[in-house]
This record gives structure tokens, C-alpha cells and sequence, in this order.
């Protein structure tokens, strides 16, 4: 039977060696959290990378490596360290990865890298030749491996290959900036379907198909010399029902059976009944905003002062990337802006923020997520920024308001949401002020409609509609019917 290939660059799970044993722990970011959702649903096969470099992994454990992939449906591509510094932390998130987030001052074009991202790519296209039957679907993802599709392509021009890019894809004034901006269209151009989460950046594409390789371009379809490309825009969705099914769970635990960040929470709460919560919930990532929104909160605190000793912000930063400069100064930025907002306006019963800088478990995220009254995320760029749909398919009671930033790919389909430039502190202070005097009843009309929209298009229904325009283009497309 034909099965499904995912391959990107992250797996489900990272794996870890410690005195000897494996562990593996959940990977964090959209890409890994939404499609592991799809993965456990149906057959497919997931190649990626283990998290782990080859000199890290002694030869006797390899087997052991293998089983311990297997049973997540995984299998690995193998990386040297000198892969993983010119390819992830070089090409990947210090070239792509800044640029298509429009920090161009942060992108470095450097040679090596490049050389280094296309030979992993190589590496990737590789093993799905090994691994993939002919009728088997190829699904590639995000921007680690947008070469992938034209090297599979080369060797194998009958199968089926799908892309799906979960970042942004820049307008054509950024994009053209790179150098080998030829070569990554050709190599996604190997696919038979491209996908996007937004409209915008399925056009932003199609104008630098057009402007760099001038080829002709109708609708949503790209003419090739033998095929047709299709482009087309699919907002990723979420699991929604593991979401409210866990906060419905947690709402009916019993005291004692409460995490201890619950038991925390609800202390607080009951100590000051008119308290408020603001959550914010991200990788530590200078797309997030995360500094921009520090320095926001101190002007909200001080612009609307009656707040102060009743509101705390609470953070949660995933370390992300730490190998890759900007990653380390934020990080240093991120400290110090707290320490000192803390450190200036903290009171003996009061500390405006609440600052965790760790990767947490499923159940403490929705510890946060059912706590907070506000969650407040203000991305700079974000493809499409998941932590919004999931904190309001937790809110079980219908309670609770969403601040996003209009820059997020999410803010697309969340209009109900109360919508923000990051960039304009004054609105963001109002935009605050007005979610605590909300009242309860606006709060559960405008999350009603949220969270219908949110269950009918879950991110099953995302790779079900991904799927059969994958199929479809195929079967529409004349050198595929003659092949
Ligand atoms: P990105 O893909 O850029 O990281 P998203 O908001 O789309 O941003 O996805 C982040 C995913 O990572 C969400 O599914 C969220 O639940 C998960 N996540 C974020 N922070 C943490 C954390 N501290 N611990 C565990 N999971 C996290
Ligand atoms: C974003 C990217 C993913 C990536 C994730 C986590 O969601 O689109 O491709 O996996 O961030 O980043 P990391 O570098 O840890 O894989």
C-alpha cells in the first residue's frame, strides 16, 4: 500500500544520550507539534533528523538509536557536526531563517553554508530515495530543505512531491537579496504542489517566480517546459480536540492530583481575587517580539499605573538555537530587560513578571493556558504563530482574551481576537487595559466564534485538503496522465 513520507528536518522526538541511555524528548516549534498530530493518525513514515550529530552517537547504541526512532514511525538522516553548523545553524537560521522574517541586517550570505545546506539536502533527497516506493507520497517541509524537491524530482520525475513552507515566504524587494535566490526556486519548483499558510505569501512566491526566473505564471499554477506547479495557500490548523479534551481534564482534577505550577497559580489567585494574568508563550526567538513586548508591558504599567500589584505578565521561552549569536544576545537581552522591569517595580507582594526559560510539559502548558485570563503574543514575523489557536481551544468556559500581533500568519483567521501592531506601544497599553475591563459576555462571543472555526478546520482537515490538492494536481496534470 502507498504510504506518506514526511521528511523534515526536525523529527517528532529529539533524542538524547545520557551515561549510555536514550531518551526522547517531544520537539517544540509548530512544524514538529502539528504534524505529529497528523503522523500518529495515518501510515507514514517521518525522516528527519535525530537532534543528536554523528560523533555523538557511539557506534554500538546506533541499533539502538534506530529502535528507539522506529517506534515513533521515524527514521534518521545522518549529520556530522560540521553538517549541522554549516547547514542548521549556518544556512538555515543565519541565512534563510532572518531573511525570510525580514531581519535582513541579520542574514549572513556566506559560501560555505550554502555548499554545506545544498550537500545535506542532498543527504535528505537521498534517503528518501532509499526509502520511498514509487507510488509512495513525498511530503517536504519548511525552509531547512527546499532543495529536497528537485533532487527527488531528478531521480525519480513520476512520484508525487508536495512542499509545505511553514515560515513566511518574503515579498520579492527581500527575497531577491539573496544570492542563490535561482536555485532555491528551482529546487522547490521539483514539487507538484507548494503550500503556504497565507494568501500573501503564496503571492509574494509567484511574484518571484515571475520576476527572477520569468516563467509563466496563471492563477495558482506555474508552467514548466513538462509540468505545471500548483501554489496555493492552506493555514495550518491544530489538534484541537487533544487541546480542549486536556483542559476539560484538567478542569476536573481534584486539588490534590494539581501540578505544582497549578497549585502555584491558583495561590496567587486566591490571594488577590482581581488579579490578572497575562500569558505569552514562544520559542526564544527574536521573530517573537519578546523584548519589544517587555519594554510594551512597562509602559502599560506605567500608563495605566492603577494596574500595578493586580496584573503579572508570565513567560515562557523555549530555548531555541543557542548556537547562532543573535539567539545568545537575545537571550542576554531578554535577562536583563526582566531583571530590570522586576527589579523597578517589584513590591514586597509583587513581581510584574513571571519568567520561565525552559521547555515544559504537555500538562503544564495547559496549566498556563486554562490559568492566564490574557494571552498576549506579539510576533514581529510569524508564519503563523500556533500558540494562539491552542490557548483559545483550551479556554473550555469560553473565558479569556487573545492579543495578537497583526503580523502573524494566525491573525489571518482570528479577527475576534483583539488585534495589535507590536511596533505601537500606545495601542498595545489600551489594547491591555481594554482585555481586563472586557466584559465576560464579549469574551465568550468572540471565542465561540474562534473556537468553531479553530474545530472545523484542525489540522487533520489542513493535511486531509493539502493531500487531495496534491492528488488532484496530479492527476490533473497532462505529463503526468502520459507518463
Ligand atoms: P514556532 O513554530 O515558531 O515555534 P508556533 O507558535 O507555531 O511557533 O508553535 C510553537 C509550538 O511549540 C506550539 O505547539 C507550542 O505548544 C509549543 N511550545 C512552545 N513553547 C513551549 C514550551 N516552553 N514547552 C513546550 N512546548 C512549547
Ligand atoms: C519553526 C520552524 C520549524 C522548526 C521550529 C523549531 O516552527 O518552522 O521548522 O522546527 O521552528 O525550531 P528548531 O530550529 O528547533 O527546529
Amino acid at each position: 500500500m502507498a504510504k506518506t513520507i514526511i521528511i523534515s528536518n526536525r523529527l517528532p522526538v529529539q533524542l538524547q544520550i545520557d551515561n549510555g541511555r536514550i531518551s526522547a524528548i517531544p520537539s517544540v516549534g509548530g512544524l514538529a507539534t502539528g504534524m505529529k498530530s497528523v503522523h500518529s493518525e495515518g501510515e507514514s513514515l517521518w525522516i528527519g533528523w535525530s537532534g543528536l550529530t554523528e560523533e555523538e552517537i557511539p557506534e554500538e547504541l546506533e541499533k539502538d538509536i534506530d529502535s528507539a526512532l522506529a517506534k515513533h514511525g521515524s527514521s534518521k538522516v545522518k549529520l556530522t557536526s560540521a553538517e549541522v553548523d554549516g547547514f542548521y545553524y549556518g544556512f538555515s537560521n543565519r541565512t534563510i531563517w532572518p531573511l525570510f522574517h525580514y531581519f535582513l541586517e541579520y542574514s549572513e550570505f556566506e559560501l560555505s553554508s550554502w555548499e554545506t545546506y545544498k550537500a545535506v539536502n542532498q543527504k535528505f533527497a537521498d534517503a528518501i530515495l532509499e526509502q520511498a516506493d514509487d507510488d509512495d507520497i513525498i511530503w517536504v517541509h519548511d525552509y531547512q530543505l527546499m532543495l529536497v524537491p528537485q533532487m527527488v524530482r531528478e531521480k525519480r520525475p513520476e512520484t508525487s512531491i508536495g512542499f509545505f513552507l511553514h515560515i513566511p515566504f518574503p515579498s520579492f524587494e527581500i527575497f531577491r537579496t539573496l544570492p542563490w535566490r535561482e536555485e532555491v526556486l528551482m529546487g522547490l519548483l521539483g514539487s507538484d504542489l507548494i503550500g503556504f499558510h497565507t494568501y500573501d505569501y503564496e503571492r509574494h512566491f509567484l511574484s518571484s517566480i515571475r520576476r527572477i526566473l520569468g516563467l509563466e505564471v496563471s492563477f495558482n499554477d506555474i508552467y514548466l517546459d513538462d509540468r505545471i506547479v500548483k501554489v496555493d495557500s492552506f493555514p495550518m490548523g491544530i489538534d484541537y480536540a487533544k487541546f480542549s479534551q486536556a483542559a476539560k481534564k484538567h478542569r476536573d482534577l481534584p486539588k490534590k492530583e494539581q501540578s505544582e505550577l497549578q497549585s502555584r497559580l491558583n495561590k496567587h489567585k486566591e490571594s488577590t481575587p482581581d488579579a490578572k494574568f497575562l500569558l505569552s508563550i514562544d520559542r526564544l526567538d527574536y521573530s517573537k517580539g519578546i523584548a519589544k513586548r517587555l519594554n510594551a508591558y512597562e509602559y502599560f504599567l506605567n500608563k495605566y499605573p492603577q494596574y500595578k500589584e493586580k496584573v503579572r505578565l508570565i513567560i515562557l521561552a523555549v530555548p531555541s538555537r543557542s548556537n547562532v549569536p543573535q539567539y545568545q544576545l537575545l537571550k542576554r537581552e531578554i535577562d536583563e530587560l526582566v531583571g530590570r522591569i522586576n527589579g523597578e517595580l517589584a513590591t514586597v507582594s509583587w513581581t510584574p513578571i513571571w519568567y520561565f526559560y525552559r521547555s515544559m510539559p504537555f500538562e503544564n502548558l495547559i496549566d498556563l493556558y486554562t490559568s492566564c485570563d490574557i494571552a498576549w503574543l506579539t510576533p514581529i514575523r510569524d508564519g503563523m504563530n500556533l500558540v494562539a489557536k491552542e490557548y483559545i481551544a483550551t479556554r473550555t468556559d469560553r473565558s479569556g482574551v487573545l492579543i495578537l500581533s497583526e503580523m502573524a500568519g494566525s491573525a489571518n483567521e482570528m479577527n475576534e481576537a483583539l488585534l495589535i501592531n507590536p511596533n505601537n506601544f500606545e495601542q498595545i497599553a489600551d489594547t491591555i487595559h481594554k482585555a481586563i475591563q472586557m466584559p465576560v459576555k464579549e469574551q465568550k462571543d468572540r471565542n465561540e466564534v474562534l473556537q468553531k472555526r479553530l474545530e472545523r478546520y484542525n489540522v487533520e482537515k489542513w493535511a486531509n485538503d493539502f493531500m487531495r490538492s496534491l492528488t488532484d494536481q496530479r492527476d490533473k496534470d497532462p505529463a503526468y496522465v502520459t507518463r
